[in-house]
């Protein structure tokens, strides 16, 4: 990357890093920081940026500014059963489906302001061949073992059935309606071979058992190899290794896993007769950090640099996870990576606990959720940056409240750090010409002040070199603490008249210290450091000055300062209770996701409180409906309209909106790409301030409404008859 601009270092051509060398005179690391890619199968929430992606880009951001050499790689995982059993039930190909959902993932972290030097995608053929090469790679070396192996095929759909297509009753408990890889009810896992009266869940049908030849990695073989690998990093947190330590001792230990499936989405398997086959998700998930790496050296024009940091020992490999994903990044991905030979193995994996919101779990199926894009629309992502840094879930799950939120930002963000900017830069602005003022000799409190300005870097950089967010923001806010005291203390308002020398030293002080808080807040706040950056008067961004020039020296006496703003404007209560209203009213009860993903129950038919027959019509009366297919192409809120949505349909080559009372039954992103039936020739009407060109069908039963859509793969614009 190149450095446009900035003080004393506007020459293009030369690196921030060699830039910060020079001025730091620090030796130079390199790092390749991944956060865990994303599945391309829906939005992110609160969990997963509290997870894998802040920490990772805090991190990242203060590795730059100390000068070091980072790269930052991710990208949307694409494939996986998960992916075609959403495809399928949105009559949609895989492929239409993650590269919606890949579009609203980038521009999602694009908006909170994560800065990936790569955001690939692990549909890209660069990725298959990265994938197919390395699994060929092992394959030579004669370590997979083929077995046949018994699985449920469905005959109809011509398919072998992923586990989460079959449904039966459970073996263990008699529960109908079990899927077959877990039971809900008895939470036993299934062999789906032995669930009873198993059904293809796309079809209905009955399957049959058939062999099929798979590919097994054997982890059990690298169970001592990588023992003594992690027993080298007793410094790692103790969730990961108290898990990996966990899978050591129980039962068998590691085991062998299959590395590939039976299903038409995926990388194909690259070896002869393997028509069908590809590879396991989380074989090539990970390969997709190799893949992304690549992608980003060939874009940035030198093709082979992706080796600079995948083939040279001494660059520091961080993986940014949940702890979902301990077990692929520990264990199974250094394996592969050791099998492979040439790599670097993982030097850190921070893997954080989860985040819960207002006391329970989130949950994506019953929409159980605060969704990054739409926080987006409503509030600044550094607000969130900072509540998510404070509550960052390190060493126990923790929970986001819209309360708390409403606190970081008032009592903190606000009234702290935005109260100490404001106050020193508007008085620096009418007493002092706007200009840094002179400072006099230290008294004590002055010499104290500035003591806690020169640790504050070095002890909040040493928090973020151990992955510690949350120490980190506080011990940021303390330093705008101390400011707000020290003002305090010295009464410049009464000093002014009465000591203008001691009033010059005291603003002189506050006015360093915003200039040290503009680079202490670059990691955690960066909009809110570029805008400090401003007011100071200073070109470019705090983030082209290296970690070490946040010093009480670094401004100039007689520095000519820019104009103050509020950096931080407070969050009413009234916002955060329609927060509150919305994430209740938007969630399903559990018991409708349960009676949803699995066949109904035989219940006694309830009275309808609509007659079954009102009156009858003629056919040509029917027939003047035209009814069509039409598929959701965007949706949103009408602002106002608390149970409208504006919804644009795609009816074959004509695009349509229409506005539909669907809002408190429907979150708006959960709409894109269903395929729905509406009545095309019903005359526009104007809801709200917009034309509504036609209506979409739905059943209703007292509180409850579901959309129609259609049971196959119909093309948009279709007749429904
Ligand atoms: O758990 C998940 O969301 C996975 N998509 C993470 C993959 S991380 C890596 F291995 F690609
Ligand atoms: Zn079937």
């Amino acid at each position: 990357m190149t450095i446009e601009g900035g003080v004393g270092c506007p020459v293009s051509g030369i690196t921030r890093q060699q830039l910060f060398q020079e001025s730091t005179g620090l030796p130079n690391q390199k790092f390749l920081v991944t956060s865990a890619l994303p599945y391309a199968n829906g939005p992110l929430h609160l969990g997963h940026i509290a997870g894998a992606y802040l920490p990772a880009d805090v991190f990242v951001r203060y590795q730059r500014l100390k000068g070091n050499d980072v790269l930052f790689i991710c990208g949307s995982d694409e494939h996986g059963t998960a992916i075609t059993v959403q495809a399928d039930s949105q009559g949609v190909t895989p492929q239409a489906l993650v590269d919606r959902h890949h579009a609203v993932l980038k521009k999602s972290f694009e908006d909170f302001g994560i800065r990936f030097d790569n955001y690939s995608r692990t549909s890209l053929p660069l990725h298959h061949e990265t994938s197919q090469e390395f699994f060929l790679q092992i394959h030579r070396k004669g370590v997979l073992v083929r077995r046949a192996v018994k699985q449920l095929y469905c005959p109809r759909c011509q398919l072998f059935l992923a586990d989460r297509l079959i449904t039966g009753t459970c073996p263990h408990c008699q529960q109908p309606g079990a899927k077959g890889d877990q039971c809900e009810k008895c939470g036993k896992p299934i062999d789906p071979l032995e669930i009873r009266g198993a059904q293809c869940v796309r079809c209905k049908s009955q399957p049959e058992a058939r062999e099929s030849l798979h590919w097994f990695f054997p982890l059990d073989r690298y169970q001592e190899r990588l023992r003594e690998w992690l027993a080298s990093k007793p410094h790692w947190k103790a969730n990961v290794l108290n898990f990996c330590k966990g899978v050591f001792e129980s039962g068998k230990g590691l085991e062998e896993r299959c590395i590939t499936r039976d299903l038409p989405w995926g990388v194909p398997l690259p070896l002869p007769d393997s028509a069908g086959k590809v590879l396991y998700v989380w074989f090539d998930a990970p390969i997709g950090y190799i893949s992304s790496t690549k992608e980003w050296a060939a874009r940035t024009g030198n093709p082979d640099r992706w080796k600079e940091y995948w083939c040279d020992p001494t660059v520091r490999l961080v993986h940014f996870i949940g702890k979902d994903n301990i077990f692929f990044h520990a264990l199974l991905f250094p394996a592969m990576l050791m099998e492979h030979g040439g790599f670097v193995l993982p030097d850190q994996i921070p893997a954080n606990e989860f985040l819960n919101l207002e006391g329970e779990k989130f949950s994506t199926s019953r929409n159980y959720a605060v969704w990054l894009h739409e926080y987006l629309q409503r509030f600044p992502a550094d607000a969130l940056r900072y509540s998510l840094a404070r509550i960052a879930p390190e060493a126990k799950d923790t929970d986001f409240s819209w309360r708390e939120f409403q606190g970081h930002h008032n009592n903190e963000l606000a009234d702290i750090l935005g109260n100490f900017i404001h106050r020193s830069l508007t008085f620096a602005g009418r007493y002092f010409g706007n200009r840094l003022p002179v400072r006099g000799p230290p008294d004590a409190s002055d010499s104290a002040f500035l003591d806690a300005m020169e640790k504050a870097p070095g002890e909040m950089g040493a928090l973020l070199d151990n992955f510690q967010v949350r120490d980190a923001a506080v011990r940021m806010m303390d330093l705008a603490r101390a400011g707000n005291l020290y003002f305090d203390q010295q009464q410049p308002w009464r000093t002014r008249r009465e000591n203008p020398e001691r009033c010059a030293t005291t603003l002189h002080l506050c006015v360093q210290a915003c200039r040290v808080l503009a680079t202490l807040t670059q990691p955690i706040l960066p909009s809110s450091s570029d805008a400090l950056w401003r007011m100071l008067g200073l070109p470019g961004r705090a983030a082209d000055h290296p970690w070490v020039s946040a010093d009480p020296r670094a401004l100039p006496e007689g520095h000519a300062l820019g104009q103050p703003e509020i950096l931080f404007r407070k969050i009413e209560d009234s916002m955060i209770e329609a927060e509150i209203v919305r994430l209740k009213s938007m969630a399903r009860p559990a018991e409708a996701v349960a009676s949803a993903t699995s066949p109904a129950p035989a219940v006694q038919p309830r009275k309808l409180e609509v007659p079954l027959v009102t009156e009858t019509i003629s056919y040509d009366e029917f027939a003047r409906l035209d009814l069509r297919v039409a598929e959701v192409v965007a949706a949103e809120r009408i602002a106002g309209a608390d149970k409208l949505l504006k919804l644009t349909v795609r009816l074959g080559p004509e695009t349509r909106t229409i506005v539909a009372g669907i809002a408190l039954h429907y979150a708006p992103e959960s709409l894109l790409g269903r395929r729905i039936v509406v009545v095309a020739n019903l005359k526009p009407a104007r809801i709200r301030g917009v034309e509504s060109q036609g209506m979409l069908l739905a059943a209703s039963e007292a509180e409850k409404l579901a959309l129609v859509t259609l049971d196959g793969a119909i093309e948009s614009g279709s007749q429904v008859r």
